[in-house]
C-alpha cells in the first residue's frame, strides 16, 4: 500500500545513472553540484543484481544514462542483462565516444534505442555550451549510426537563452538525422542549471515564440516525427507533475547506489536515501523513507490540500520548492496560487532581461566549484 491507501504498482522506468564521468561540461547538467566519485560507483555485479530486481518488480524500461555512460566498461554486459531480463534498453548519451565497433557490441547486446543530446544546431554554440571541442561533428557522425545500425533514435535538445533563436533549426536536424522523437527540454533550474540561471533564462516572449513554433511542427509533421516539449516552469500558470508526481512512475539509481524519486533528489537536506547495497530495489521503492515522505496528497499544505488538481500535479516539483523557497514541503512556485508566485515571475523577467548573459559555470568532473565560486 502507499500513501494514498492504494496498492502501490511498480514504477514504469528506472533510470540507472552508471556515472557521474562526463568528458562535457554542459551548464545546466542534471547530476548534482558534489558529484559521484569513481570509487564510490556500483560494480559491475551489483548492477546486474539490480537489473534482475528491476525486472521481477516489474519495471519496463531501463535507461542507461550518466554523466556518460560510454566511460563504463561494463556498459554492454549491463544491456546484455536487461534486454535477456525482457527489459526496453535505452541509452542516453552525450554520444561523443561511440564509435562503429562500441554501437556493433552494445547493438550485439540488445540495446534497442539511444537518446543523443545536441546542445545547439551551430556547430561553435553547441561547443561552446557543451565546453567540448569538435563535439557537435561527433555527435552529428554518431547519430548517423545509430539510424544506420537501425536502432531506434531521440534528439535531446536542452533549450535556454543562447540557442532558443535555433529551436527551428533543431526540428529541421532532427527530421535529417531521421530521429523519429525530438526531446524539446527548457531548462528546468535546480542543481546545476540554478547556479547557471542568468545566463540561461530567456524571456517570456521567447518561450510563448518557442510554443507556437512546436505547436505548428507537431502538425505539419504528424506522422513523421514525434515532439515532446517541456516549457520552462517560471513563466507557467501551473506547474508539471513533476516525475509524474513523486514515487509514482520512476526510480533512479545514483551511481553510488543511492536509489533517488528524481535526478535532483539529494539537494533537499533531512530526506534520507536506501542504497541497493543495503536493501533491495523492491523493498526500497514499496518502504525507503525518502519515497514515502511526499508520496501521494497526505504531506501537502494549503493552496495543495485542498485543489482540485492535486491529484494531477501532485503539487509541482519538491525540489523545485526546494530551491526556491527552503522547504522542499512548499507548494510549487511555479504554481500561480504559490505565494512565492510573484516574487518568481518578477525574478525571471529581471534575469532574462539582462542585456548580457553572465558567463558559464562548467560542469567539470575533475573540478567541482566551491559553493564560494557560484554565482549569488
Ligand atoms: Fe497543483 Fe498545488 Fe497549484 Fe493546486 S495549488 S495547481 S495542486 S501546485
Ligand atoms: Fe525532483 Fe522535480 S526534480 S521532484
Amino acid at each position: 500500500m502507499n500513501a494514498l491507501g492504494t496498492p502501490l504498482g511498480p514504477p514504469l522506468a528506472l533510470l540507472a545513472e552508471l556515472t557521474h564521468r562526463c568528458p562535457l561540461g554542459c551548464p545546466y547538467c542534471s547530476n548534482p553540484l558534489a558529484l559521484d566519485r569513481v570509487r564510490d560507483e556500483l560494480d559491475t555485479a551489483t548492477w546486474l543484481r539490480v537489473i534482475d530486481e528491476a525486472a521481477a518488480l516489474g519495471i519496463l524500461q531501463i535507461h542507461f544514462s550518466g554523466g556518460e555512460p560510454l566511460v563504463r566498461r561494463d556498459l554492454a554486459t549491463l544491456i546484455g542483462r536487461a534486454s535477456a531480463a525482457g527489459l526496453y534498453t535505452n541509452l542516453i548519451t552525450s554520444a561523443v565516444l561511440l564509435d562503429e565497433a562500441r554501437l556493433a557490441a552494445l547493438a550485439e547486446a540488445g540495446l534497442e534505442h539511444v537518446q543523443i543530446s545536441f546542445q545547439d544546431t551551430e556547430p561553435a554554440n553547441a561547443d561552446r555550451i557543451a565546453g567540448y571541442d569538435g563535439g557537435h561533428g561527433k555527435k552529428l557522425a554518431a547519430a548517423r549510426m545509430v539510424r544506420a545500425a537501425g536502432l531506434a533514435l531521440t534528439i535531446n535538445a536542452v533549450m535556454h537563452r543562447q540557442n532558443l533563436a535555433h529551436l527551428p533549426d533543431m526540428i529541421a536536424l532532427a527530421l535529417d538525422l531521421g530521429a523519429g522523437r525530438l526531446e524539446i527540454a527548457h531548462v528546468q533550474y535546480y542543481g546545476w542549471a540554478l547556479a547557471n540561471r542568468q545566463s540561461l533564462i530567456p524571456r517570456r516572449e521567447d518561450v510563448r515564440a518557442a510554443v507556437a513554433i512546436v505547436a505548428a511542427a507537431r502538425e505539419r509533421l504528424k506522422g513523421r516525427l514525434v515532439i515532446d516539449h517541456v516549457v520552462p516552469d517560471y513563466y507557467a500558470r501551473r506547474p508539471k507533475a513533476c516525475m509524474g508526481g513523486w514515487a509514482r512512475q520512476f526510480v533512479n539509481i545514483a551511481p553510488s547506489g543511492l536509489v533517488l524519486p528524481c535526478h535532483a533528489a539529494q539537494g533537499i537536506p533531512n530526506l534520507r536515501f536506501d542504497s541497493v547495497k543495503e536493501r533491495s530495489l523492491g523493498d526500497i521503492w514499496a518502504a525507503s523513507d525518502a519515497f514515502e515522505r511526499f508520496r501521494g496528497t497526505a504531506w501537502m499544505p494549503e493552496p495543495c490540500r485542498s485543489c482540485d488538481r492535486r491529484e494531477i500535479d501532485f503539487g509541482g516539483c519538491r525540489c523545485q520548492a526546494m530551491a526556491l523557497t527552503g522547504d522542499a514541503g512548499a507548494t510549487d512556485p511555479a504554481c500561480a496560487l504559490s505565494p512565492h508566485h510573484a516574487q518568481l515571475l518578477a525574478m525571471a523577467e529581471a534575469e532574462s532581461a539582462a542585456a548580457e548573459p553572465a558567463a558559464f559555470v562548467y560542469r567539470r568532473y575533475a573540478k567541482t566549484p566551491r559553493e564560494a565560486e557560484l554565482p549569488a
